[in-house]
C-alpha cells in the first residue's frame, strides 16, 4: 500500500511512525514533512493547503490512501475534495470539521445533544458583547469563533482584559469575520481524549495530557504544547467511562443526526470539574503533542484502523499497550514569541526512546532548527515516574545550543 501523510510537524511523525509498523504498508510519503520524518517517509513539497496540488500528486502516484494531519488542511475541503476524486483519505470533510472550526456551531450541538460543556452566548456585535461581559462574574472566557491557530481564546480577569479581547476579535479586521462565543469559567485539571471514529463507531485511545504554559509550574504564555503523558491518575475508570458514552459517543451519533457523520480523530478536550466531566473543546484532529504519546502505544496495525474509516467501515478494536509514555518538548529559546532557527542538533543517535521532529530541517548536512516546537524525545515506561525518569535521562544527550524545555511534565501526576 501506498499512503500519503499530509502534514509537517510532531504529530504527523507519530503517525508516519505508527505507519511504517505496519506490515501493509510499502511506501509512505509526506505533505511536506520535516528532516526527521523526511527518514522514515519520502516528502513531497506541498503545502498542506494545496488541495489540488495534493489531490493530483495522489492521483500520479496512485495513492491508496491519504491521512490527514492538520485541522487548516481539513476546513480547506481536502477531504471533500479527495473523495470526489474517488480516493481513500482518512480525516473529516469540511461540514464535519464544523465541530473544532466553528465553535458556535459546536457549543449548539452540545446544547442540542445534552453533551456537558459550560454555558455560553455568542455576539458579533462588540458594544453587546461588552455590556454582557460587565454584568457577569470574571474570569470571562472569550473565543474567537473560526480556527485562530491557538491565539482565538482569551481568560479576562477584568473588564480592561475583556475590552481588549473583544476589541481584536471584533473590531480589528486583522483578525477575521468577527464572531465570539463568551462562555462560564470552568475549574479543574484539563485532558485530552482522542477518538477514531466512523460514523457512530467510537473506538477510543489512550487518555493524556498536554502542557500548555510555556514554562515550569504552568507559568508563562500559552505554547503549542510542551508535553505530554499517558496514564492519568486523576481520571478513574468511572471518569473515562462517562467520557467515553456521554460525550464522544453522543458526539458521534450528534454529527450522524445533523447530516455530517465524522470520519477521522475526534478531540475531546475535557475537563474534570467539580461538577462533572465538561467539554472545553472538540477537535476535529490529532492533538499535538498528545499523539506522540498516543500512538506508540497502539499494538494494532494502524493502516487497518485509517483504512476502515476512511472507507466508511467499521473498524477492528485497536489493541493498547500495557505502558505508560511521556514526551517533552525541546523548542527555540524564546517559543512561543521571536525565536532564532538554524541551530545545529546533535546527539540524537544516542537518545534511547522515540525522538519525534517537530521543526527541523537539513542544512548543509547539519540537523537544525527549523521551527518554534523542535523536537519530542518519548519514552515509555511501567508507571509516570518510570517513564518520566527515562525521558529526562535522554534529553540530557541532545546538543543544541538553542532549545528549552520544562522540566516538570506530569506534573499533576507526580506532585504531591
Ligand atoms: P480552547 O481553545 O477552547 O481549548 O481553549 C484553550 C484553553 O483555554 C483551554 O485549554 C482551557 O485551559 C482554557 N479554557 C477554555 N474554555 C474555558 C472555560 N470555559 N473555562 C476555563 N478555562 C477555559
Ligand atoms: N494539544 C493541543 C491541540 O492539539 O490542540
Amino acid at each position: 500500500m501506498k499512503v500519503l501523510v499530509i502534514g509537517s510537524g510532531g504529530r504527523e511523525h507519530a503517525i508516519v511512525d505508527a505507519l511504517s509498523r505496519s506490515a501493509q504498508v510499502d511506501k509512505i510519503y509526506c505533505a511536506p514533512g520535516n528532516a526527521g520524518i523526511g527518514l522514515q517517509a519520502e516528502n513531497v513539497p506541498l503545502k498542506d493547503t494545496d488541495v489540488e496540488g495534493l489531490k493530483a500528486f495522489a492521483l500520479d502516484k496512485r495513492i491508496d490512501l491519504t491521512v490527514v494531519g492538520p485541522e487548516a488542511s481539513l476546513a480547506e475541503g481536502v477531504v471533500d475534495a479527495f473523495r470526489a476524486a474517488g480516493l481513500r483519505i482518512f480525516g473529516h470533510t469540511k461540514a464535519a470539521t464544523r465541530i473544532e472550526s466553528s465553535k458556535e456551531f459546536a457549543k449548539e450541538l452540545m446544547i442540542k445533544y445534552g453533551i456537558p460543556t459550560a454555558g455560553y452566548k455568542s455576539f458579533d456585535a462588540f458594544d453587546a458583547a461588552l455590556e454582557y461581559v460587565s454584568g457577569r462574574p470574571f474570569p470571562a472566557v472569550i473565543k474567537y469563533d473560526g480556527l485562530a491557530a491557538g491565539k482565538g481564546v482569551v481568560i479576562a480577569q477584568d473588564l480592561e482584559e475583556a475590552r481588549a479581547a473583544l476589541s481584536d476579535m471584533l473590531l480589528d479586521a486583522t483578525f477575521g469575520k468577527g464572531r465570539v462565543v463568551i462562555e462560564d469559567y470552568l475549574s479543574g485539571p484539563e485532558f485530552s481524549f482522542l477518538c477514531f471514529v466512523e460514523g457512530s463507531n467510537v473506538y477510543p485511545m489512550p487518555l493524556s495530557q498536554d502542557h500548555k504554559r510555556a514554562f515550569d509550574g504552568d507559568k508563562g504564555p500559552n505554547t503549542g504544547g510542551m508535553g505530554a503523558y499517558t496514564g492519568l491518575p486523576f481520571i478513574t475508570a468511572d471518569d473515562r467511562q462517562f467520557a467515553f458514552t456521554e460525550i464522544m459517543c453522543k458526539a458521534a451519533r450528534a454529527m450522524v443526526s445533523e447530516g455530517c457523520p465524522l470520519s477521522g480523530v475526534l478531540y475531546g478536550g475535557l475537563m474534570k470539574t467539580a461538577d462533572g466531566i465538561k467539554v472545553i473543546e472538540f477537535n476535529a484532529r490529532f492533538g499535538d503533542p498528545e499523539t506522540e504519546v498516543v500512538l506508540p502505544l497502539l499494538e494494532s496495525d494502524i493502516f487497518d484502523i485509517f483504512d476502515a474509516v476512511a472507507s466508511g467501515r467499521p473498524a477492528p478494536a485497536p489493541v493498547w499497550k500495557d505502558a505508560v509514555t511521556l514526551g517533552v518538548v525541546l523548542a527555540s529559546k524564546g517559543y512561543p514569541g521571536k525565536y532564532q532557527k538554524g541551530a545545529v542538533i546533535s546527539g540524537l543517535d544516542a537518545v534511547q526512546g522515540r525522538i519525534y521532529h517537530m521543526g527541523t530541517a537539513f542544512r548543509d548536512g547539519s540537523l537544525v532548527t527549523n521551527g518554534g516546537r523542535v523536537l519530542m524525545v518519548v519514552g515509555s515506561g511501567s508507571d509516570v515516574a518510570d517513564a518520566r525518569e527515562r525521558v529526562y535521562r535522554e534529553l540530557g544527550k541532545v546538543k543544541c545550543d538553542n532549545l528549552y524545555f520544562r522540566n516538570d511534565i506530569a506534573h499533576c501526576a507526580l506532585d504531591k
